[in-house]
C-alpha cells in the first residue's frame, strides 16, 4: 500500500476523518455516561429520591471546580441503579452511542464499590453491564469489555474484599484500574490488590497525573506496573518521566472535556495533548464521564482539533491509531481495524 500523504490532508477535512474513523475509547466510566434523562427514569422506576426537581435542575448543577465537586454529584447519580436490568440499560445506551461515534472498541471501567456499598450485589452489577457487552458485540459489531476500578479513597482492604468478591465473575471483565480522588491517594498504596489481580491475569491500569503529581505517575509504573496511564496529563512537569513514558511507549488515556470541565486545564486551547503528541508519548483520546462533561468521543476529538490549531492531520492519525494499538483487544483483533483507518487516510490524502 502507497503511504499516506499527510500534506495533502487539510485542516477542513480532519472533523469527518475524525468522526468517520474506527478507534478505541480507552478511558470511560460507565455510571458517567448516565443522562440525566436515565437518571430520572431509573430513579421513578425504582421509587429513589432524587434531591433535583427535574432534568434541568440536575444539568445545572454540573458546574464543577475540581474532581471532587464532580465525584459528589457523579456517585449521588449513580444511586438510581439497582436492578441487573439498570445496569444493562445504562451500558446499551453508551454502547449505541459508542457505535454511531465509529468505536470499534470500547473498554469500560465500572465502579462496582459504589454500588456494592448500597447493598447491591457483585453479580447483578457485572452480569447487567456483560449482558450489554455481549449484546453489542452482536447487534453492533463492536468488541466491549469491562475493566473494573477500585476506589482509591477507600482502604486496599476494601479493594482485597471488592477484588475477591469479582473473582466468581473473572471471566466477565479483562483488567483492574484505579480511580476517584487522586490528591493524597497515591497508586503505591494499593501494591497487593494490583499484584493479585496480575497473579489473575487481569490487565492493569491506573489514574494517575490527572489532578495528582508526576510522582503517582512514576509509581503507577514501577509500583502496580500498569500497562496504561489514565491521564497522565501532568508528566510534563518531569522530563525523566516524559523520557521514561517515550522509551516505554506507555498509554496515556487522555481525557481533553473533562480535563476542562474539572479545571485541571483552563479552557480546551490551553490542553497540553498537542505537546504530549510532539514529544513522541502514545496519547489517546477519550470522554471519561460523557454524560458530565459535555460530550462523547467523537466530539471531545473534533473540539479539541478545532481548539489547537498545533493539531493536524498526522495527530489525527497518530492518535486514532495509538488508540487501536493500546487497546487489550488481540492482534488479529486490532488487524482490520488498522487497514480501515489507513484505507480512510489513505483515501482522503490521494489528489
Ligand atoms: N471517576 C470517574 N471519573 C473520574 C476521573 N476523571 N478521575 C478519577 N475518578 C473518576
Ligand atoms: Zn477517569
Amino acid at each position: 500500500m502507497s503511504s499516506i500523504n499527510f500534506d495533502h490532508i487539510d485542516r477542513a477535512q480532519l472533523p469527518a476523518l475524525l468522526r468517520a474513523a474506527p478507534k478505541a475509547e480507552l478511558h470511560m466510566h460507565i455510571e458517567g455516561s448516565l443522562e440525566p434523562e436515565l437518571i430520572f427514569e431509573l430513579a421513578r422506576r425504582n421509587g429513589v429520591a432524587l434531591p433535583y426537581a427535574d432534568v434541568e435542575a440536575l444539568r445545572a448543577a454540573y458546574a464543577f471546580t475540581d474532581l471532587q465537586s464532580f465525584l459528589d454529584i457523579y456517585y449521588a447519580g449513580a444511586s438510581v441503579l439497582i436492578t441487573e436490568a439498570d445496569f444493562h440499560d445504562m451500558a446499551w445506551a453508551y454502547l449505541q452511542r459508542a457505535a454511531a461515534d465509529h468505536i470499534v472498541n470500547a473498554e469500560i471501567f465500572f465502579d462496582p464499590q459504589t454500588h456494592t456499598a448500597r447493598g447491591i450485589a457483585m453479580g447483578t452489577v457485572i452480569t447487567g453491564l456483560h449482558s450489554a457487552a455481549k449484546r453489542a458485540e452482536k447487534e453492533l459489531g463492536l468488541r466491549a469489555v469491562l475493566i473494573l476500578c477500585f476506589l482509591r479513597h477507600l482502604s486496599e482492604d476494601e479493594a482485597l474484599a471488592t477484588l475477591d468478591a469479582a473473582l466468581p465473575y473473572r471471566e466477565l471483565f479483562v483488567g483492574v484500574g484505579l480511580d476517584s480522588s487522586e490528591r493524597g491517594h497515591p497508586p503505591e498504596n494499593f501494591a497487593r490488590v494490583f499484584a493479585k489481580a496480575a497473579q489473575q491475569g487481569l490487565h492493569l491500569v491506573a489514574h494517575a497525573g490527572e489532578e495528582g503529581p508526576p510522582e503517582y505517575i512514576w509509581s503507577a509504573l514501577d509500583v502496580l506496573k500498569v500497562e496504561r496511564i489514565d491521564h497522565g496529563v501532568r508528566c510534563t512537569e518531569d522530563p525523566a518521566l516524559v523520557q521514561r513514558l517515550v522509551e516505554l511507549q506507555m498509554p496515556l488515556t487522555v481525557c481533553p472535556f473533562s480535563n476542562v470541565k474539572l479545571c485541571v486545564f483552563d479552557s480546551l486551547p490551553r490542553h497540553n495533548l498537542a505537546t504530549l503528541l510532539d514529544l513522541g508519548l502514545k496519547a489517546t483520546v477519550n470522554s471519561d464521564d460523557p454524560a458530565y462533561f459535555g460530550g462523547y468521543l467523537n466530539q471531545n476529538l473534533v473540539e479539541t482539533f478545532e481548539a489547537l490549531p498545533a493539531l493536524g492531520a498526522r495527530h489525527a492519525y497518530q492518535l486514532l491509531r495509538n488508540s487501536l494499538e493500546a487497546s487489550f483487544a488481540t492482534a488479529e483483533q486490532k488487524a482490520p481495524w488498522l487497514a480501515d483507518l489507513d484505507r480512510l487516510f489513505l483515501t482522503a490524502s490521494v489528489r
